[in-house]
């Protein structure tokens, strides 16, 4: 296999389906060798990733699959963490068990896996790469998301830090902040009446949701050589969103509209 990845390991969680599914596929067209891991296996399992059946918020599962990954590959290189869930409620309604499970899966799962790589990756002394997949959310408030919203508040904070303590081994860490992207995560809003697609993409100036391949495409500059001198960033994609002030401008003061 040739391409720019091409002798690379990746690691990517949360890669059973939607934007971590299109980041193996991204990984593996420059070459990487991928290893999926997720709490439930894909039904279409892409070729050239192998899957290992994982719990990102439990320590000796995360463990078990780095050991695993260590038998089949000796090596990482690039870990993405991305597995996520979400759980919407006001606080005050929202139960102990749903906040702490969002929390877990997002924030406790890149620790956990970050615990796993780094170690290997100093040892081995050729570097790396960690991406995490924030959100928007990173950065605004949304009512009914106060798990998400910390979750992934918190992914940025823990991206800096460690940025910091492993800069001078070659390891960036670096975070790509998606805005609405269409996979099951958002139809399970939709069915849930919590988000509406009317609204969201009225809400975005390129009006339109984000393909999985468009954040992929981010992953993977941040996780190969193109990006060398990056560390502690977080690369926001997201249509605009998040840098709209006045999302009900005259459309005379939109280029498209002249
Ligand atoms: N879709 C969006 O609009 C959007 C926007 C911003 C950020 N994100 C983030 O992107 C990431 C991927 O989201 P998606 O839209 O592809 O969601 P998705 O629900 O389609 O996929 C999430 C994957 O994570 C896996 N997962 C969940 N909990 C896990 C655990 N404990 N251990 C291992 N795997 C686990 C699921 O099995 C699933 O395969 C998430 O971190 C999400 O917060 C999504």
């Amino acid at each position: 296999m040739s391409g720019s990845l091409s002798g690379k390991v990746a690691v990517v969680t949360g890669a059973g389906r939607g934007i971590g599914d299109a980041i193996s596929g991204r990984l593996i067209a420059d070459g990487a060798k991928v290893f999926a891991l997720d709490k439930m296996l894909p039904d279409e399992p892409r070729e050239r990733v192998t899957y290992i059946e994982t719990d990102v918020t439990d320590p000796a599962s995360v463990g078990a699959a780095f050991k695993a990954v260590d038998d089949k590959a000796g090596q990482v290189d690039i870990l993405v963490s991305n597995a996520g869930i979400q759980r919407v409620g006001l606080v005050g309604k929202i139960s102990f068990a749903d906040f702490s499970s969002v929390i877990a899966t997002h924030l406790h799962g890149l620790f956990l896996c970050a615990s796993e790589v780094v170690p290997r990756m100093v040892e081995r002394g050729a570097g790396g790469a960690i991406v995490s997949i924030a959100s928007t959310a990173a950065f605004v408030g949304l009512p009914g998301r106060g798990p998400y919203c910390a979750a992934k508040a918190g992914i940025l904070g823990l991206t800096r830090a460690l940025s910091l303590e492993v800069a001078t081994a070659g390891i960036r860490v670096n975070a790509v902040a998606p805005g609405f992207t269409r996979t099951k995560f958002i139809e399970q809003g939709l069915k849930d009446g919590s988000l509406q697609e009317d609204w969201m993409v009225a809400r975005v100036p390129m009006k339109r949701l984000a393909r999985t391949e468009e954040i992929a495409e981010a992953v993977r500059f941040l996780a190969g050589d193109e990006s060398s001198y990056m560390t502690g960033q977080t690369v926001v994609v997201d249509g605009g969103w998040i840098v709209q002030g006045i999302p009900e401008a005259p459309t005379w003061l939109q280029t498209s509209a002249s």
